[in-house]
């Protein structure tokens, strides 16, 4: 993916050791930006009642499908989710994030 790719470029020039620092940050995203409502680690509970733990996200739908419903703002409909506004950049360690925590049933 080409986003991915200009992301880990950034942090490789950047001295860090690249798959490690994305999920990381997006790890920091998460925490920082979700964990109000959503558990966001492997064994936390949503703090909202109706919102899913992400670790349960790619069994509702695949992981890569959420990328473009982040771009195009699907979320506006859920009352209360407020709309994420992301660069490309932070989107793409988000979900590297999320793929890390993914659990299968
Ligand atoms: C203020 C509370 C709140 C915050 C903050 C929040 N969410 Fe949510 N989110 C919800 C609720 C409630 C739902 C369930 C909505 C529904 O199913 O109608 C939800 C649903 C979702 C879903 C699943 C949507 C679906 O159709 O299955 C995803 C993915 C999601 N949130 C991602 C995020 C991400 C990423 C962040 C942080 C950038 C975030 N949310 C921040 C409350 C929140």
């Amino acid at each position: 993916m080409k986003m991915i790719a200009a992301l880990v470029a950034i942090l490789v020039l950047a001295g860090g050791s690249q798959a490690d620092d994305i999920v990381e940050i997006g790890r920091q995203i998460a925490e920082f930006n979700c964990s109000e409502c959503h558990a966001v680690g492997t064994d936390d509970e949503s703090r909202h009642p109706e919102a899913p733990p992400f670790r349960h996200l790619s069994q509702r739908y695949p992981l890569d499908a959420l990328e473009e419903a982040f771009a195009e703002g699907i979320y506006v409909g859920h009352p209360d989710m407020p709309t994420f506004e992301a660069t490309p950049d932070q989107l793409a360690a988000l979900l590297a994030y999320l793929a890390t925590i993914q659990m299968t049933p």
